[in-house]
């Protein structure tokens, strides 16, 4: 057991850090205040190749491994959670799912800009009534010979307005229940498709999330991912290794705000002494640090299963649980650290805390992660 980072591993991960200081760094509270999406950062992501970090580079990609990915995602995270979602959903949801389930045409028109940052994606399965109960699909696509017929709303989608190709999924045959459900490739120019309201949001406001509307979109046969009825399968697969991105990203949200609150503590005096020399607060940075560690195995332990062609479903299912619920606990902490201070944004840790709710939420609840983990031990 090596729990050393690599050379490779060390050289991307101060590519991320130097970015995240250099270009994430100095406009994040304003976009934060603004709900401004990091159009030329995202822009600035994709020339680095991290838009499609796992992607083949036949595909434009960088041909790195999840550990690599998970990395980047803690280094953005650190800084910058709405850019870092942004990376998260266009790598381990779109890219992934393309490269893993498309055919080589869909490849080769999609997945090489979606890689490359010249395109960004959208993965499309939330509802107004499906959001945990995935199953319940009430958008349709109705087959009619060479095309089919898509209807329905989608909610809460990252990359709403911004993403130029969309990962649908809709029922296809209700008979059939989660065996009547495709996944379909949409592009953003299409007749139909209306992209709604952006969400005033709590937190990940950089980020920009949407409610999709498609009205008789017509989808060529030819842009549905897999066989017939793969497309419930394909988004719980692809969810699967959306779910270690997301630790991660709940990992760097944690990282970040201890880091903030670890470096104030020694400048901030009260008592006539800096703040951590008060055992209250030093023992809060060794809470904060020792479960930022316990969370930073499960992720990275997920992540090598994934490299090693292990099953990861629980493994990323525990790396988030855990890791959203540190990013939680110590970002509600460092506030704390802050004391008043804390509740202010140019200290940013007021930020992270609302930041780090999402994480405990999107891609799936942690009561949905609960039931991934416990049903994977019973089945075993
Ligand atoms: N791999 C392969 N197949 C899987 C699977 C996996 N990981 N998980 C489930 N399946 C299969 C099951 O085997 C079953 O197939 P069979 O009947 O052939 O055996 C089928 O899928 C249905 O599975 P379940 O019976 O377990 O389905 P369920 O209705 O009980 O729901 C659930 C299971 C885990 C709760 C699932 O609905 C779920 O994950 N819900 C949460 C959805 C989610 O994460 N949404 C996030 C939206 S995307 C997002 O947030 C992106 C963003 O913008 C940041």
């Amino acid at each position: 057991m090596d729990f050393n980072l690599s050379e490779e591993h060390l050289m991307i991960r101060d590519a991320a850090r130097d970015f995240a200081r250099t270009e994430l760094l100095p406009g994040v509270i304003e976009r934060d205040n603004k709900q401004e999406f990091p159009a030329e950062q995202v822009k600035k992501m994709g020339e680095l190749g991290f838009m499609g970090l796992m992607v083949d580079p036949k595909y434009g990609g960088s041909g790195m491994d999840a550990i690599s990915y998970v990395i980047v995602m803690e280094e953005l995270s650190k800084v910058d959670a709405s850019a870092s979602v942004i990376v998260s959903v266009n790598n381990s949801l779109v890219c992934y799912g393309l490269e893993t389930y498309g055919n080589e045409e869909q490849k080769e028109k999609y997945l090489t800009k979606l890689a490359t940052g010249e395109a960004l994606g959208a993965f499309c399965l939330s509802e107004p009534e499906a959001g945990s109960d995935a199953t319940s699909q009430q958008t349709t696509a109705i087959d009619m010979g060479d095309h089919y017929l898509l209807n329905g709303t989608k909610n809460w989608i990252t990359n709403g307005g911004s993403a130029d190709y969309y990962l649908v999924i809709a029922q296809t045959d209700r008979e059939k229940g989660h065996k009547g459900i495709n996944a379909f490739i949409v592009e953003k120019t299409w007749e139909g498709f209306e992209i709604g309201p952006k969400e005033d949001k709590l937190g990940i406001r950089g980020s920009d999330t949407h409610t999709l509307n498609f009205n008789d979109v017509k989808v060529p046969k030819e842009n549905r991912i897999g066989e017939d009825g793969f497309g419930f399968k394909f988004a719980m697969k692809t969810l699967s290794g959306g779910r270690i991105g997301i630790a991660a990203q709940a990992l760097g949200i944690a990282q970040g705000a201890y880091e903030l609150a670890r470096d104030y503590s020694k400048i901030r005096k009260a008592f006539g002494t800096e703040i951590c020399n008060h055992q209250a607060i030093a023992f809060k940075l060794a809470d904060m640090h020792l479960e930022i560690e316990a969370a930073r195995h499960l992720v990275m332990k997920s992540a090598w299963e994934k490299d090693n062609g292990i099953n990861y479903d629980m493994s990323s299912a525990m790396a988030k649980l855990k890791a959203s619920k540190v990013a939680m606990e110590v970002s509600v902490e460092a506030v704390q650290v802050h004391g008043g201070n804390g509740f202010v944004k140019e200290y940013h840790v007021e930020r992270m805390m609302r930041d780090a709710k999402i994480t405990q939420i999107y891609e799936g609840t942690s009561e949905v992660q609960k039931i991934v983990i416990s049903r994977s031990l019973l089945r075993d």
